[in-house]
């Protein structure tokens, strides 16, 4: 309801009507579009978004995964402008989405086999495939690497998009750096509203967390970040893959990962978020019953010293195990029994408790099968490596 009222106030037009706020960013008047009905997107709908992103604006938009902060990836002063909206260090590259397989061809310099066979197998959808680029991706949109990533989104808003475009659309988490990521338009409104010209309202996305990444420009495919096309799914189409070891534990000083964003400390939480977790011989394992009862009486332990300790504490725990706490403020994640649910709610919870003013955070952990390594992923990420075991 308060995002509604915010749009009915908010601009008529999309044309900026600018004042120099301090730091330099632009003031202006960001104007919200809502979509009526999701599966039938009407291009009328769309028009004055492509127009704007032509002209060289932005334009916040759904896709399957997250909102993204698009831009024409050809323009090299839109992807400076998403880099100040965002307040994003400019040495770290933005993904070109397309509407279609044709509009990669432009982008690459060549297209590897794998980046082929992956392509057929997954698009449109959550995979984002990095390729050797092409002179006409200017070098403000790769963050000065001579790779681009590419990914062609499966929602029919974020497709239609493009294709009315008619260029591909850089697109970022439509996030403030360092904050979760947008999984609502009033998640975008919080973080965006006047730093940009548009934001397009279709409501949550369905899968939660970022788009994996596979880069296939070299000579064996490498998961790069983990998302809905999981690590089970890659190998059945490629056999071999490898994963960078930033996606598995803490960045060591002086290793520089392949995805310049993972070196960042993402998806963070203002309150200071711990990770229970069992110890568990094999991760990708389901946990057995005891394992799950020692990490709820652990997360009920730690939360009652901080809660003593006068601290505002929050608990994420599931649907199965909701019943089991009985102070702090307790919000479920999902069910553990589905991990499509987990990835779904997990940015909007964290942004919760950043609402709610807590200023610690007990968390339960998830096994790192399928969707699970996408989840502990960005958990563990929020949680900067603060893992207790038990
Ligand atoms: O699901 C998604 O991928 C969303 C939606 C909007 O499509 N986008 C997204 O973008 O998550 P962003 O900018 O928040 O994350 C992109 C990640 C960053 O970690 C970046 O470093 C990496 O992709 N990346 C982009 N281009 C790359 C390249 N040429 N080589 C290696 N990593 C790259
Ligand atoms: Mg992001």
């Amino acid at each position: 309801l308060r995002g509604r009222m915010g749009m009915k106030s908010a601009g008529r037009s999309w044309q900026r009507k600018t004042v120099r706020e301090n730091r330099g960013i632009d003031v202006m008047e960001t104007k919200r579009v809502y979509i009526k009905d999701t599966e039938n997107v009407r291009d009328e709908e769309l028009k004055e978004a492509a127009l704007v992103i032509r002209r060289g604006g932005l334009v916040a938009f759904p896709t399957e995964t997250v909102y993204g902060l698009g831009g024409n990836a050809l323009d090299e002063d839109a992807a400076g402008k998403i880099y100040a909206a965002k307040g994003r260090p400019s040495d770290n590259p933005l993904i070109a989405h397309v509407s279609c397989a044709a509009e990669v061809e432009p982008l690459v310099k060549y297209m590897p086999e794998s980046g082929r066979k992956l392509m057929e197998k997954f698009w449109p959808g959550p995979l984002t495939l990095i390729f050797p680029k092409s002179s006409r991706v200017p070098y403000g949109t790769t963050g000065g690497l001579d790779t681009v990533a590419v990914r062609m989104p499966s929602d029919p808003i974020a497709n239609r998009l493009i294709a009315l475009a008619g260029v591909p659309i850089a697109a970022p988490s439509a996030n403030t750096s360092g904050r979760p990521s947008p999984t609502t338009a009033d998640h975008v409104w919080q973080d965006m509203n006047g730093r940009i010209d548009m934001v397009i309202d279709g409501g949550a996305v369905g899968i939660g967390v970022e788009s994996t990444i596979v880069d296939v420009s070299g000579e064996t495919p490498a998961v790069l970040r983990p998302g809905a096309v999981t690590m089970e799914m890659l190998r059945e189409v490629l056999g071999e893959v490898t994963i960078d070891p930033a996606i598995l534990g803490p960045v060591a000083e002086g290793v520089h990962p392949k995805a310049p964003g993972m070196k960042y400390k993402h998806y963070a939480p203002k309150a200071e978020l711990t990770l229970v977790e069992p110890e568990m011989g094999d991760k990708k394992a389901g946990m057995t019953k005891a394992q799950i009862d020692r990490m709820v009486d652990m997360v009920k332990m730690l939360a009652k010293e901080q809660i003593q300790a006068g601290q505002r504490v929050g608990i994420i725990c599931t649907d199965e195990s909701r019943d089991a706490y009985h102070e702090g403020i307790i919000r479920s994640i999902g069910a553990r029994q589905s991990q499509e649910s987990v990835a779904h709610n997990l940015y909007a919870v964290l942004r919760e408790f950043d609402d709610l003013g807590a200023e610690v955070i007990f968390s339960e952990s998830f096994g790192e099968d399928h969707l699970g390594q996408a989840i502990m992923n960005r958990l563990s990420k929020a949680a900067g490596y603060r893992i207790v075991r038990v």
